[in-house]
């Protein structure tokens, strides 16, 4: 059958605009059209796989047949351009901007503080858009499901959601207010807080302002008779049938052509697989593909729908028939609200998800179980296939012909005496594919005396959907009593043989959950049975879901002091000056700039051996692709081709070996990114492999393999200490790595000027002097003739310091060989393979004590997997020995550190920079004595910590008064005692719930201890009008640090905030600056610009005098009268830090910020889920400056140490491949990690003479108490362990992920399998 038109017009609206494309290209996605050819940047790239909801838009469609409009939110990764045709688009850039009226939902996120570097901020605009178009007062459950699927890596949710439930009709969700007494609380202590923003001043939300539907489209829909379309693009066709007949024929002529619906499947597979499919047939324009015909037997539904009808015709059919019939539709409704997320679920379909045959999808296990069947459709004519366990034959294959088209799916009624469960187990509790996803029925006979039907299905623990045969043979025809069941719980243990190498791993796991599911599917038919009294007995088991209704939260700061005046804003919450436009998308980031004339893209090419000589780069191929201009190897670099680090080379792109699965060979450019990207893929390099690489600590112990110099502390006598204290433990953790995953992936953009080999560099950096630098060194001019520059980061947290700088080397030479701009912009994947991140730690223990808890003596060695260069892994081993004390007084402690060197992509700096691992090490310590001596470990803690004047294992001085302060007043607004006893007494009362309560504390040093890096400079411009230009080194990442100098300017000029401006960091105005990072760079620029200011302000004493009544302008044009210059540099030399590692003693930090974290969780010990409870922080930060931007800091901090200690983890191959490349399978914390009650007070009345006007560093302290929350796990998982008899140190590792937390609560399902360990080559390593 011929596709139709040789090519039709593409017709659709994009913020009311109509488009017309007549070359749409199938192969094209809506973000890159909005971003690339419409240059709507509002709308970002996060991971281009519809995992982080950075492109979320808003697609309204009207149906002519019910004359109804739909809106839904997407994300524009996915959406192919062509399947667009009579759809409007609404992006953050069409709902409100600056330049006339933002919208109520950019305004209440970015004035509650829920944009910090703002780059999910847009996505998080639209999702909530998209809500209130459909639900002007939404309940807070309708926000947290819209914003489920957009990741925020800065803010911690809390601000977000706070802005967004000011749309909530009954907004209050506080104990107290409720008539409750649990928070302490009173209503008119609440009037009393001073508020970190004003819902007062915010704009109604006024739908008549929104955008109309195009009645254009209307019309079109209405009037014209629908016809096939085709697209042709360049390796692409896409047709899009109207008629079934002619979908059967099409797909009859092109077997292999897939069916594209929602394409979250085909999408993906063509972007990370490199899947090419020369013809692809849209199917959505078939109508009869969302037909729903009710049956006596069930209901018809048509494949077409997406996962979000569905849902909504599932709930209306609920509620229309008596309960015993939609069993099966219950069971589908709860898998449905797991699924996926919003975006994901609004356009992925029922059809997709059964033809796609993942082995963990959710719906086909239900549908199974639930004898479901599906209507085929081909030329041969229509058949019905049920769906069972022949449906599914291996991976992503079902029993169908190729040519085969599902049209609906029989969901059938349930019978009288027919229940149905659905459950899964995912790495995070939302918009993540499950780990183990099940479907179980059971039907009874008359009388319930015995079983008549049973069915079972697993996703999960295999290439395709499972059945669980043999376990329902043994149920069959039995009583469902404790024997019957006992025996289909060892039977199943031994049903699916998981071997460690199955892909995904976690075998032990998965093998635990098929068990503990069918275990809770018991609870849930006993439960039933017991309502219906058929069973006596009936012990009533806590089966309730874990908690989860979010409360309000509480921020508790000091007021400025009365006598400040109203136009002085330090100390008072301030919002971040760039928030607005970054909810807006008008705020640029890198990649938004516009292309300039002849520019270039830049795609890596990348080893894939870890340890290898190159032996050839074939390079032919690529260059005969259309658009690839020219490739980058070794030898195109002009001046030096290593860049040394701590006396170490590291090559910039690999010349003739590779030491890690990733590192740069060379690069590919051409004139689009499609064609950069497809250059990349096209360079073949063959390899010889060397011998042996070194991946885990352990080989690298074995092999000595490290970066010197290794480090060592030690003050006291250790083993004389250990031979005189009454009890010795030892003990071992391991702490895994961490992603950045700022939301901005690396990206730059390299301008030639033309002349003189002068280059202008555009980067989304946190050091522009080390690129600067870099770059002139790679091509070997001078310094001055490279000038950076960075507007602001989506993000970076210590991944923008050294990495970025190797990019920008290859990205130059580039643009030198080609003399055009080149830009360079990491996939989310690229990114993650190459870039590195937060060491993982491998800690030994050797702890002695007394009988009280008094540690005498503690022994530490700790080895970190720093990767294939050394980066800045030295000084990481350093700071993480200058922590090894954490807040404790260990009198005889020795501590030894060594940075691994492997063969994986090297490790850098990340927030925090060792001490959150060295911390844990120290805190797993001190919890290991609580257990051994049966002695609670905050008792341990409180015992053991600094008091007093206090000197530091390297000799410093400090009082530890307000980490005590900070201690109790956590345990006060914790309500510590009595939540004790409260969770203990939950303990006794539930079997396989746990509650844990842990309270941390954290002392950390500010600064670098590296006394050069504490310096900075500023330059500061007064123009004629009045108008303060402010330059400083920091560069803004979303800390704020632009708005607290900013603050710093206004009150130093006297002038108001709104005078003063920042456009960027640049190498041009301030040289030899240093990087924004050690929770520094508000002292450090704070104060040069505090300098500058007062020079100037101090130049126009002689004008104000003269004109005292004078305004600001006045004397600003007085001074220009008078020769004044009104330009003035500052600068802020800091303390000279330093640390002699012979001596072991120095002073490697001016002062130290404290805080104190007390979290409580529950815990499910059948599958390892948790819910933070409760998290109280209390922060140490002097006077605040901002505290807005602080607690903001504390909160995002908090969050990401939660997902370091307990949700990320990086999965390396046996063979060193990152196999944890996307938010698909690394999962950062997302709005359902957020803990429910989520509270942060600042100490008050504290003071701090080392840093601008008496406050503290704030960036990275507060990282390390997200471990309060796997000390929490670790307290009820030891309740846990304590009903099977185990008492005592136990070893769990971080992150303490489901899986470890599952294994290490020892249910009875955890211990019977078989152990399989070793007969297989396990699918990860640990590193
Ligand atoms: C970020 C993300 C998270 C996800 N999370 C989950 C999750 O938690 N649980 C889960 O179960 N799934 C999850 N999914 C998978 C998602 O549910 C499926 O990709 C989706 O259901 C597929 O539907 P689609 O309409 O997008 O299919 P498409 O990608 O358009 O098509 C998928 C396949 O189905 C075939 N096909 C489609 N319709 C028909 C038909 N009528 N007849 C014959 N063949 C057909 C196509 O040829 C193609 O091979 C997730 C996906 C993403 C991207
Ligand atoms: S960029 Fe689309 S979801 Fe991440
Ligand atoms: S503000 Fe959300 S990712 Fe930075």
């Amino acid at each position: 059958m011929s596709t139709g038109a040789e090519k039709d017009t593409l017709l659709f609206f994009v913020n009311g605009k109509k488009v017309t494309e007549k070359h749409a290209d199938p192969e094209t996605t809506l973000l890159s059209f909005l971003r690339q050819k419409l240059r709507l940047t509002g709308t970002k790239y996060g991971c281009g796989g519809g995992g982080c909801g950075a492109c979320t838009v808003m697609v309204s469609r009207y149906r002519p047949t019910n004359k109804t409009i739909y809106h839904y939110s997407a994300n524009a990764c996915l959406l192919p351009l062509c399947q667009l045709h009579g759809a409007a688009i609404t992006t953050v850039d069409g709902i409100g901007c600056t330049k006339n009226r933002i919208h109520p939902v950019q305004e209440r996120i970015a004035k509650a503080h829920g944009s910090q570097c703002g780059f999910c901020t847009p996505g998080m605009v639209m999702s909530m858009y998209t809500l209130l178009r459909n639900n002007p007062q939404p309940t807070l459950d309708d926000i947290t499901q819209a914003l489920a699927g957009n990741l925020c890596r800065c803010t911690g949710y809390r601000p977000i959601i706070d802005g967004c439930r000011t749309f909530c009709k009954q907004e209050v969700n506080c104990c107290q207010v409720n008539g409750g007494t649990n928070c302490g609380i009173t209503k008119e202590q609440i009037d009393e807080t001073p508020l970190l923003f004003d819902k007062s001043e915010f704009m109604p939300l006024d739908q008549t302002q929104d955008l109309i539907f195009p009645p254009e489209l209307i019309l079109m829909m209405e009037t014209t008779k629908p016809q096939m379309l085709t697209f042709r693009g360049e390796r692409v066709t896409w047709v899009s049938p109207v008629l079934l007949e002619e979908l059967v024929q099409l797909k009859t002529s092109n077997p292999e052509a897939p069916l594209i619906m929602g394409n979250t499947n085909i999408g993906v597979n063509i972007k990370f697989k490199g899947v090419v499919h020369p013809l692809v047939i849209s199917a959505i324009r078939v109508k009869e593909l969302y037909e729903v015909t009710v049956t006596k037997h069930g209901v018809w539904m048509g494949v077409g729908l997406t996962l979000s009808e569905m849902w909504m015709v599932l709930k209306k059919i609920c509620n229309q028939y008596p309960v015993e019939k939609t069993e099966l539709f219950k069971a589908l409704i709860k898998q449905l609200g797991n699924l996926g997320s919003q975006q994901i679920r609004n356009v992925a379909t029922l059809g997709g998800n059964i033809m796609s045959a993942y082995p963990n999808s959710d719906l086909n296990p239900v549908l199974a179980a639930g004898n479901c069947s599906v209507s085929t459709l081909c030329c041969d004519g229509r058949r019905e296939v049920p769906l069972d366990k022949e449906f599914f034959v291996s991976f992503g294959k079902t029993v169908l012909k190729p040519e085969e088209i599902v049209t609906s799916v029989l969901i059938p009624f349930s019978r009288q005496r027919e229940f149905v469960r659905a459950f899964r187990q995912a790495p995070r509790k939302e918009s993540a594919f499950a780990t183990v996803t099940t479907g179980m029925r059971v039907l009874f006979a008359e009388g319930f005396r015995e079983v008549e039907d049973v069915a079972i299905y697993y996703g999960g623990v295999g290439p395709t959907t499972a059945r669980a045969t043999k376990t329902c043979a043994s149920i069959v025809a039995r009583p469902w009593n404790d024997e019957t069941l006992s025996r289909a719980y060892d039977i199943l243990m031994k049903e699916f043989d998981l071997l460690p190498s199955i892909p995904g791993g976690k075998a032990e796991f998965r093998r635990a959950l098929t068990v503990s599911f069918l275990f809770k599917f018991n609870l849930e038919v006993l439960q039933i049975l017991g309502e219906m009294n058929l069973i006596e007995d009936n012990v009533v088991v806590n089966i309730k879901p874990l908690p989860r209704e979010i409360q309000q939260s509480q921020q508790q700061f000091q007021h400025v002091s009365e006598c400040q005046s109203d136009q002085d804003l330090v100390g008072r919450p301030i919002m971040h000056s760039s928030a607005i436009s970054q909810a807006t998308g008008e705020a640029i980031y890198c990649d938004d700039l516009p292309k300039i004339d002849g520019e270039l893209f830049l795609a890596l090419v990348t080893s894939s051996h870890a340890h290898a000589k190159i032996i050839n780069v074939d390079t032919s191929d690529a260059l005969l692709l259309p658009g690839v201009a020219e490739i980058i190897t070794a030898k195109d670099i002009p001046g030096k081709k290593t860049r040394v680090i701590l006396g170490y080379d590291e090559e910039i792109l690999a010349e003739s070996q590779v030491s890690c699965i990733g590192q740069i060979v060379c690069a590919v450019l051409a004139d689009t990114r499609a064609h950069a990207k497809r250059g990349a893929s096209a360079v073949k390099i063959s390899y010889e492999d060397l011998p042996e690489p070194i991946f885990t600590i352990e080989d690298a112990i074995k092999s000595s393999s490290y970066y010197e110099p290794r480090r060592k502390i030690e003050r006291g006598n250790v083993e004389e200490a250990f031979k005189s204290v009454d009890q010795v433990h030892e003990g071992i953790i391991r702490i895994g790595g961490q992603e950045h995953f700022y939301m901005e992936t690396q990206s730059m953009l390299v301008v030639p000027v033309g002349e003189q080999t002068e280059f202008k560099i555009y980067i989304s950096s946190q050091w522009p002097t080390s690129v600067q630098m870099a770059v002139a060194e790679t091509l070997a001019i001078p310094a001055n003739r490279v000038s950076c520059h960075v507007k602001r980061l989506g993000g970076a947290f210590g991944g923008k310091v050294v990495k970025t700088s190797i990019l920008a080397c290859i990205t130059s030479v580039a643009a030198w060989k080609t003399n055009r701009a080149v830009r360079c912009v990491l996939e989310r994947g690229e990114d993650m393979l190459i870039t590195g991140g937060r060491h993982p730690l491998l800690g030994k223990y050797k702890v002695g004590f007394q009988k009280n808890g008094k540690i005498l003596a503690a022994d530490i060695q700790l080895w970190t997997n720093a990767g294939n260069a050394v980066d800045e892994s030295i000084f990481v081993v350093e700071k993480i020995l200058l922590h090894l004390d954490n807040a404790y007084n260990i009198p005889n402690l020795r501590g030894r550190a060594a940075a691994c060197r492997t063969n994986l992509p090297s490790n850098t700096s990340f927030r925090g920079f060792g001490v959150p691992q060295v911390a844990c090490v120290v805190e797993n310590l001190i919890n290991d004595v609580g257990l051994v001596l049966q002695c609670p470990a905050d008792q341990v803690r409180e015992n053991n910590m600094y008091k007093g004047p206090s000197l530091t294992h390297y000799k410093v001085e400090f009082s530890p008064e307000n980490l005590l302060r900070c201690w109790e007043d956590c345990k006060v607004k914790s309500d510590f005692s009595v939540r004790r006893v409260a969770v203990d007494m939950f303990n006794q009362q539930n079997r396989w719930k746990k509650r844990g309560l842990a309270i941390i504390p954290i002392k950390y040093g500010i600064a670098f201890a590296e006394g050069v890096m504490n310096q900075a400079a500023a330059l500061v411009n007064i123009y004629g009008d009045g108008s303060v230009l402010v330059t400083h080194a920091g560069t803004e990442m979303g800390q704020g640090v632009h708005t607290k100098i900013q603050q710093v300017a206004s009150r130093e000029l006297h002038i108001p905030l709104s005078k003063v401006y920042i456009s960027e960091t640049s190498t041009s105005a301030i040289p030899n600056g240093f990087p924004s990072a050690a929770s520094f760079g508000t002292d450090a620029n704070g104060m040069a610009v505090k300098n500058a200011c007062q020079t100037l302000y101090q130049r126009l004493e002689p004008i104000r005098k003269k004109n005292p009544k004078g305004t600001w302008e006045n004397w600003v044009s007085a001074a220009i009268m008078e020769k004044i210059s009104l330009s003035a540099t500052g600068y802020h030399r800091g303390a000279d830090s330093h640390m002699d590692w012979d001596k072991m003693e120095g002073r490697p930090y001016p002062y130290y910020t404290y805080g104190v974290c007390c979290c409580e969780v529950e815990l499910d010990c059948l599958t390892g889920d948790y819910r933070t409870v409760t998290t109280n922080i209390v922060a140490d930060i002097g006077q605040s400056l901002n505290p807005s931007m602080d607690i903001g800091q504390i909160e995002g901090a908090f969050m990401q140490g939660l997902g370091l200690f307990t949700l990320e983890e990086l999965k390396f191959s046996p063979s060193g491949l990152l196999y944890t490349r996307g938010p698909s399978q690394y999962k950062i914390p997302a709005v359902c990690d957020m803990p429910l009650s989520f509270n942060v007070f600042l100490l008050s009345d504290s003071y701090n003479p080392h840093a601008i006007y008496s406050s503290k560093g704030i960036g990275e302290p507060i990282l390390f108490l997200g471990s309060s929350v796997f000390f929490a796990i670790k307290d009820a998982i030891a309740a846990a362990r304590k009903d099977v008899g185990l008492t005592g140190p136990f070893s769990l590792d971080s992150p303490a992920t489901a899986e470890r937390i599952c294994l290490a609560c020892a249910s009875p399902f955890t211990q019977n399998g078989e152990n399989k360990t070793g007969c297989s080559q396990p699918w990860a390593i640990d590193i």
